[in-house]
């Protein structure tokens, strides 16, 4: 039985109080997705962006510090954050207690800021860290990427994810930002800094069994909640802005097509026991046969490709 995702209105730093939190929650936690404000001058409506930078570490580190406290050992942390504050976000990380184990890029698909004086930013980081030395549960998984081109085989069983993601897109600020971002009345972007479902699915995949919870301190449009949720894992989110929380609320009522995580399924079909980490009442009907006769398809107009190749000499 899937369990409601619980989220807090107020802010994070008091909410990840142990006290309060085992008292509001009675739970331990097994991952935490972190993706603060920048600080980098954005509108919000109940945070200030654009705080002096040592004052702003500091909260970043007392959050970190809270949610070592109330997580399992062995439980993860993943922080995203802008390329041009690793040092920073490693830092914090680890004079929080945490153990850095990989630094992830996460290469953009189409939006990059040019540099006039540097090269132009194209990912952002991902740092990945554990309470204490090793991940309680870490599951290799494995996608299958269009292969690069001039490649001439088909890959018999996709690869490892490696600490690049460069299959992710992201939710542009415009047009493209597709059916995917929460938007009002007239077309306009209810939240900015709107993460993919398809991050949020591979962090959860990665790091959490089904039952695990779930907790995202900067909850924004409740991306984490919404996949969890769909993954069977309990989702915990704080969040300071009342409308947020109001849209996190309506994100989880009326289930949107656009938020169904089945749409990803296909990508990690090569993962070993997928049907342990992804629950799904009908799994082997959704994807077995399929990529069977697919690669069969595949191998067959590539044979027939070289045939021709050999008789035009
Ligand atoms: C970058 S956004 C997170 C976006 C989120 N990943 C999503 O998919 O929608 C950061 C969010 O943190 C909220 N916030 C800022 N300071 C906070 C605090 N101290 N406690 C809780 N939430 C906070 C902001 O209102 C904003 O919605």
């Amino acid at each position: 039985m899937k369990q409601g995702p619980l989220i807090l209105l107020g802010d994070c730093r008091k909410f990840l109080e142990p006290k309060l939190f085992e008292e509001k929650t009675s739970k331990k936690v097994d991952l935490t997705f972190l993706d603060p404000p920048f600080n980098q001058d954005k509108e919000y409506a109940e945070w200030d962006d654009d705080l002096p930078e040592d004052e702003y570490w500091r909260h970043m580190q007392e959050v970190c510090s809270k949610v070592s406290e109330i997580t399992r050992t062995g439980g993860s942390i993943y922080f995203m954050q802008r390329e041009k504050n690793a040092e920073q976000v490693l830092r914090c990380l680890r004079e929080s207690g945490w153990v850095f184990q990989n630094l992830i890029i996460w290469k953009k698909k189409t939006s990059a800021i040019p540099g006039i004086y540097r090269y132009g930013k194209h990912y952002q980081i991902i740092a990945f860290a554990t309470k204490g030395k090793r991940a309680r549960v870490f599951h290799r998984l494995r996608i299958d990427p269009p292969l690069p081109k001039g490649y001439k085989y088909e890959r018999e069983d996709g690869m490892y994810v490696t600490d690049v993601w460069d299959d992710i897109r992201e939710l542009t600020s415009g047009y493209f930002s597709g059916d995917e971002a929460l938007r009002d009345k007239n077309g306009n972007r209810q939240h900015k800094q709107q993460s993919p479902i398809q991050l949020l699915i591979r962090i959860i995949l990665s790091s959490t069994k089904p039952g695990d919870v779930v907790l995202d301190p900067f909850a924004g449009t409740g991306t984490t909640l919404v996949v969890a949720h769909q993954l069977q894992r309990i989702g915990i989110g704080v969040e300071l802005d009342k409308a947020n929380v109001r849209l996190i609320q309506k994100r989880l009522e009326v289930e949107r097509d656009a938020d169904n995580i089945l749409k990803f399924l296909k990508s990690y079909e090569c993962t070993p026991d997928l049907k342990d980490i992804w629950p799904l009442p009908n799994y082997e009907t959704e994807i077995i046969p399929d990529r069977k006769n697919r690669k069969k398809q595949q191998t067959l107009s590539k044979l027939k490709h070289y045939r021709l190749l050999a008789r035009t000499g």
